[in-house]
């Protein structure tokens, strides 16, 4: 398992606001930013899965939840004011909530295409947007999470490898719109990375897992604390200079090409 190289209190003050982060990697990171001493917030569409998260955080120090689908809008902007009247502003904003399931352009409906596309494009917008006015200050940070099918095309991927294209370029646009005000935005890519819900749709089973495995450069899936370990280093002053940024963490899975990922489901 990977270590943790930061130091304790590296974002002690801070406050931080997790989208989808009721589970996997968003929780993974969410924990992480507990661990260094900031007071974090996680949002999810399911308010019990939200609780039970929230009370794993506070095992490691001071947590929160609000509920909301990143989908609307005034719930986000209700969500953001519950959060400034308990912590303050905000200083970090992580936008990971994110939808995706494998299917081909004709399996899957309008809806479906849609639903992908809204969870992830759109709610990213909603949450920068309407968090800017609690995080408008030098030194505050959005981190969006990503993925290789934002530059990697892959069959049974066509909503996702459009929906992380488009967050990356809202990365790359809120980079250039915000860097005046001190506000740094950058993308993260994680590659596979073990016990997610991504995974365990992408690579169901231990045959897809082994293929998987063994074409990847670094011969291993990622862990949640490999991409915890980044969002960390970028949340943090350390990276004070990096803005606009799509910093991939794959084991090298990106330099494969598209086939790798869904090759153990035939597509
Ligand atoms: N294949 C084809 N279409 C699918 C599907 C699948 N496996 N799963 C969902 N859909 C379609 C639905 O059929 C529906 O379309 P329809 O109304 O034409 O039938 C559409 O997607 C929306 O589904 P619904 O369940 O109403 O919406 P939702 O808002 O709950 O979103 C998901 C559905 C699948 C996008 C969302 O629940 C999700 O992504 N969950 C998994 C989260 C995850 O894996 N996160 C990690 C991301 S890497």
């Amino acid at each position: 398992m990977t270590q943790s190289v930061f130091q304790d209190g590296l974002l002690k003050g801070k406050v931080a606001f997790v989208t989808g982060g009721s589970s996997g990697i968003n929780l993974g990171i969410a924990e992480a930013f507990v661990k260094a001493g900031a007071r974090v917030v996680i949002n999810g569409r399911n308010p019990e899965k939200l609780e039970a998260a929230v009370k794993g955080l506070q095992a490691h120090g001071t947590a929160m939840g609000v509920p909301a689908d990143v989908r609307d809008y005034a719930a986000l902007e209700k969500a953001f004011q519950t959060v400034r009247e308990a912590y303050g502003e905000i200083d970090i904003l992580l936008c990971g909530a994110a939808g995706n399931f494998p299917a081909p352009v004709l399996g899957m409906s309008s809806n479906g295409f849609k639903a992908v596309m809204e969870i992830d494009v759109l709610g990213t917008f909603n949450a920068c947007r309407a968090a800017f006015e609690h995080l408008r200050k030098p030194g505050a940070v959005v981190l969006n999470i990503s993925a290789p099918q934002a530059y990697l095309p892959m069959a049974m991927q066509a909503h996702v490898c459009a929906a992380k294209a488009g967050v990356d370029m809202l990365t790359r646009t809120l980079a250039i719109e915000w860097g005046g005000v001190g506000v740094r935005v950058n993308s993260i890519t994680p590659g596979p990375i073990d016990d997610t819900e991504g995974m365990r749709r992408l690579a169901p089973g231990e045959d897809a897992r082994q293929k998987l495995t063994q074409a990847l450069p670094l011969q291993r899936f990622g862990n949640k604390q490999d991409i915890a370990n980044l969002a960390l280093f970028l949340a943090s002053d350390a990276a004070s200079y990096i803005t606009g940024s799509i910093m991939v963490c794959d084991g090298g899975q990106s330099l494969l090409g598209s086939g790798v990922m869904l090759q153990a489901l035939g597509a």
